[in-house]
């Protein structure tokens, strides 16, 4: 027991798993091995200590780490005009996402935004929090009824976060090719890493790679599962308010005529992908992180339940979860659903002072931003006071940046927020999460963050 004037030790400091940077870039030929295991392992030491690093692995090819907020600052909002998005995205994610919102880019772009931005306005998503709530209840009711025991939270996630972006973005709620899309979706971006590596040694498109075969195989089986919940709908009469309602009205602009079905397909997809992936991440480290930091968890769940009772979180209470809120962003601060954004310039630029090439590939590495030793104190380490008001206040808003910036920021920013801080809320308060004392999963990049190994916890539910 402690005494007054005793302050507890600092024994209890949280170190969570991290990628161990090699010392210096590496060349060509070893980033490829590196990357294909996962690209993560490509961020060099001086990427986490210097504002930007600017590297040539190979001749012609020019890589530019960039992470000084006001140069991020820079690329994806001051100059977004001239940083587009880059070739290598579309290689990665156009197969199965098209041209849709998250890879177009100009004028297709903006209409596609524009289409689909008010779904997400913050008076729309609190109407959104009963079905966040109900499907949380779901998975919390399930935990009950198979009994204490470990469980597969990674899995759990997903299909608790699957649950939510289709109750809330299609009028019929879950549809029946759920399972597919999910599996397949999840396949699809495991392979993405040979899909980057490819592109970055400028292989031709045509010149297959061991998972060209399995990328190829998914994306069809995605476009198709989602082309027949868009061709029912068209059998039914279109019509609605949900997200397909608004695709298969929506007008173009410029000419007035209607989005093309694989337009319609591309957006559904897009936002069915990354509505529930990224967040089912972000759900999976923090209960990770509650699982290693017992103090922390306990501290949530008295939070939750002073504020919630033991009822369903609604909207109101949101606002009022504010350690939940702290650790959810220090959870994304250690661990970054979307860990490498990339950018391309169009046109010779300067960047602090030194000038860079046209079509250079300028990648925004978040995840070393977010561990940058020269913008956090003991950046390892996990703290979520790091967030508290006034701390939050102080800080640019490039250095904390889970959901980027600029014009091309996350469309559902304010969504995922919400809809975290809901289902963490009610996992936390339902379940005791314990560690095996064991797994130390390293974090991978397969464009979400995933841990390798799965996440094995023990879920103690309480009655
Ligand atoms: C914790 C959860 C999430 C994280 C961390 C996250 C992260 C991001 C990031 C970093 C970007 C910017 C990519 C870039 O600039 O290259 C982005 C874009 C996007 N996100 Fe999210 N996201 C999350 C949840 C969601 C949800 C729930 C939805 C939809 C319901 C969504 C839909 C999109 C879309 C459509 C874009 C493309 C926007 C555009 O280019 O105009 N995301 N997200």
């Amino acid at each position: 027991m402690l005494h007054a004037g005793v302050v507890a030790p600092a024994s209890s400091a949280l170190y969570p798993p991290t990628v161990v940077p090699p010392d210096q870039p590496i060349r060509l030929e070893r980033a490829l091995f590196e990357y294909v295991r996962n690209p993560l392992r490509v961020l060099s030491r001086p990427v986490y200590e210097e504002p930007m690093v600017v590297f040539e692995p190979a001749k012609g090819r020019l890589v530019v780490w960039v992470t000084r907020p006001d140069l991020v600052e820079q690329v994806l909002v001051a100059s977004s005009d001239t940083f587009t998005k880059t070739e290598l995205e579309r290689r990665v994610l156009g197969g199965s996402l098209g041209d849709g919102v998250l890879t177009s880019v100009g004028a297709h772009w903006r209409w596609q935004r524009r289409t689909t931005a008010p779904l997400f306005r913050h008076q729309e998503i609190l109407t959104y929090v009963p079905e966040m709530s109900a499907a949380a209840a779901g998975l919390t009711a399930a935990w009950l009824r198979s009994g204490p025991g470990v469980r597969a939270v990674d899995a759990d996630m997903i299909d608790v976060t699957f649950d939510v972006i289709a109750r809330t973005m299609l009028a019929g709620g879950v549809p029946a090719e759920a399972e597919e899309i999910k599996r397949e979706g999840t396949a699809y971006l495991a392979n993405s890493s040979w899909e980057l590596a490819w592109a970055l040694m400028k292989m031709p498109t045509w010149l297959p790679h061991p998972a060209t075969f399995a990328r190829k195989r998914s994306a069809a089986r995605l476009r198709r599962a989602v082309g027949d919940i868009v061709a029912r709908r068209r059998a039914e009469g279109e019509g609605g308010n949900d997200l397909l309602g608004r695709l298969l009205a929506a007008r173009n602009p410029e000419n007035g005529a209607p989005m093309e079905d694989e337009d319609v397909i591309s957006n559904l997809l897009t936002l069915l992908e990354a509505g529930h992936e990224t967040t089912a991440r972000a759900l999976t480290w923090a209960l990770y992180l509650m699982a290693r930091a017992p103090e922390w968890q306990e501290r949530v769940r008295a939070e939750v339940l002073d504020v919630a009772g033991d009822g369903r979180i609604e909207a109101g209470h949101v606002p009022r979860l504010a350690i939940t809120d702290r650790v959810m962003k220090e959870a994304m601060r250690l661990y970054p659903p979307a860990p490498l954004i990339s950018r391309m310039p169009t046109v010779e630029v300067r960047l602090d002072e030194v000038t860079i090439r046209p079509r250079a590939q300028i990648v925004i590495p978040i995840y070393a931003i977010h561990r940058h030793r020269r913008l956090w104190e003991d950046p390892d380490r996990f703290d979520p006071d790091r967030f508290l008001p006034e701390r939050e206040k102080a800080m640019p808003r490039t250095q904390y940046m889970p959901f980027g910036a600029g014009p091309r920021i996350c469309l559902g920013m304010s969504f995922a927020q919400v809809e975290a801080v809901v289902l963490f809320a009610t996992f936390v308060r339902a379940a005791r999460f314990g560690w095996d004392g064991r797994h130390l999963p390293e974090p991978i990049s397969r464009v979400t963050l995933r841990p390798k190994g799965g996440m094995p916890l023990s879920v103690q539910p309480i009655l």
